[in-house]
């Protein structure tokens, strides 16, 4: 058996939701100011071994981007405690650490060195990100010239490319058209098949998830209701989502 690379012990985020944005703003002020909870993960709990590759399923607001945010630092539980080792690559917010200013390039060595990397790593994996990241002569250009397509794609090109341990994917994520989302998805694969990656998956294409994962955890509202194989993790998840079928269908 793999080490445990992430492990949630008892982990709960609980937002405050105010009744609008002044309530929210007066409320650093005062602990008077009234609001409703909502717990956006509850008392979760599961470990994933190096080399995993799991896929998280639940309909919109089960609380999936709240435990990848959270594995991630984007966003800290209420309670419970989170592990996470390994250097994290996160197909989420693709373009956090850029700075406008710098041209695509330099962004590069910019996002290199947050990930840990040093300069001599980043100048050999330079020319496969530039080249992944089809951005042409634009990859020498301020990124605030890019298109918000432009820089998905420069930051997809580097999370994938600088060797991450721990690879978390959205897909929901937005990289401009089909044939570029295609090539990443594509990339995805290749590095979880050949670097023993530990890959969390989120998506609603159940036949993706199967040819990704080999094990697939099911959310419903900020609870883990289903962890195990994919194939009947998948199973589980279109039960509770597909409209029921009438007695004729099924029989
Ligand atoms: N920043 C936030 N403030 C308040 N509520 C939030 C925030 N982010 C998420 N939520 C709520 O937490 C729940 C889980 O959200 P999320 O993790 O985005 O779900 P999913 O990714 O599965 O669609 C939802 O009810 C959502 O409205
Ligand atoms: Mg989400």
């Amino acid at each position: 058996m793999g080490k445990t690379v992430i492990e949630f012990q008892n982990v709960t985020k609980q937002y405050k939701l105010y009744k609008n944005d002044k309530q929210r703003f007066l409320s650093i002020f005062s602990k008077k100011v009234p609001y409703k909870e909502k717990k956006a993960a509850d008392h979760l709990n599961f470990k994933i071994q190096k080399g995993e590759s799991v896929a998280l399923f639940g309909k919109n607001g089960a609380g999936k981007s709240t435990v990848l945010k959270m594995i991630t630092g984007v966003t800290y539980p209420t309670s419970g405690t989170i592990k996470v080792e390994g250097r994290v690559s996160a197909l989420l917010e693709l373009t956090s650490g850029f700075d406008p200013e710098l041209t695509g390039r330099e962004n590069i060595y910019l996002k290199g060195q947050l990930s840990g990397l040093k300069d001599p790593e980043i100048k050999e994996l330079e020319p496969t990100i530039v080249e992944f990241a089809e951005l042409g002569e634009y990859i020498d250009q301020p990124i605030r010239t890019y298109s918000s397509g432009m820089k998905a794609r420069l930051g997809f090109a580097v999370n994938v490319n600088i060797r991450p341990e721990i690879l978390i994917v959205d897909e929901a994520l937005s990289v401009g058209d089909r044939a570029f989302r295609d090539k990443c998805l594509k990339k995805v694969n290749s590095i979880v098949e050949k670097d023993n990656v530990t890959l969390l998956f989120v998506t609603h294409a159940t036949e993706t998830a199967r040819k990704f994962c080999k094990r697939g955890i099911v959310m419903k509202k900020g609870r883990i209701i289903y962890d195990a194989d994919i194939d009947s993790a998948i199973e589980m998840y279109e039960e509770g989502t597909s409209p029921k079928k009438s007695a004729q269908e099924e029989s």
